[in-house]
């Protein structure tokens, strides 16, 4: 990788923001003349797409945990192969919304599958490519649902015995990031309840402070 390029990765459930977020770093990386490639998991490649839609497709109800890994490890190794490791080999800044950190969050704590597996598909399918930096949006799971609810047309009903389940699933979900956060530096975790724009300032400063010193445009401030 040239020394200036700089994969940063987002992670958190469904509803925390992290996509704004991801947005709002790449324009202002891009308002500061940074070349910056953003992407998405699962897809971001024509043919992660495709895999995309297999396994989101709720006519899959009977999907296997295990299919479910291999096929997200799959669209992820196109991911790497045709567009995160060239970019970061032209010295680009690769801005992923979603990275190999869910499947051990969610295939890994969510449905218990092992984590040492996981983490050898995962070295197989990115070549053994680890992000540089990581923002994880925290939020409590039952905040997270409401906010969901709040924007469904059943806002504010009671949840149901499936939402419930969900309920359980998606705890298992949070204290896996949890522990995955406890595990190296690269991990900054992030109060997804705060205003968007607080939580904004917050990345942008451990952002900045990852450029400084590094080949590229100058960073204002
Ligand atoms: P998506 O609609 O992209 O949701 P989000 O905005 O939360 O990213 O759906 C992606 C779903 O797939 C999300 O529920 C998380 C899940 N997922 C996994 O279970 N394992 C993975 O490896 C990845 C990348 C995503």
């Amino acid at each position: 990788m040239r020394p200036m390029s700089l994969f940063i990765t987002f992670e958190g459930p469904e509803g925390s923001g992290k996509s704004t977020q991801a947005r709002m770093l790449v324009e202002w990386l891009e308002s500061l003349g940074y070349d910056v490639v953003a992407t998405r998991e699962p897809g971001g490649t024509r043919i992660g797409e495709a895999v995309r839609r297999i396994i989101l497709s709720v006519e899959h109800s009977e999907m296997n945990p295990r299919t479910e890994a291999l096929l997200f490890s799959a669209a992820r190794a196109q991911l790497v192969f045709q567009v995160i490791k060239p970019a970061l080999e032209e010295g680009k800044i690769v801005v992923s919304d979603r990275y190999a950190d869910s499947t051990m969050a969610y295939q890994g704590y969510g449905h218990q599958l092992e984590i040492e597996d996981l983490k050898a598909i995962t070295r197989f399918a990115t070549g053994g490519l680890v992000p540089d930096i990581t923002f994880y949006l925290d939020l409590p799971v039952e905040e997270g649902l409401a906010r969901k609810a709040r924007d469904s047309v059943n806002g504010g009903e009671k949840l149901n015995r499936l939402d419930l389940a969900a309920v359980e699933y998606h705890k298992k979900v949070r204290n896996g990031y949890l522990k995955l956060v406890e595990e190296n530096g690269r991990w900054h975790v992030l109060d997804a309840r705060k205003p968007p724009h607080t939580i904004q300032e917050e990345i942008r400063k451990v952002v900045r402070k990852s450029l400084e010193g590094r080949p590229g445009p100058e960073v204002k401030r």
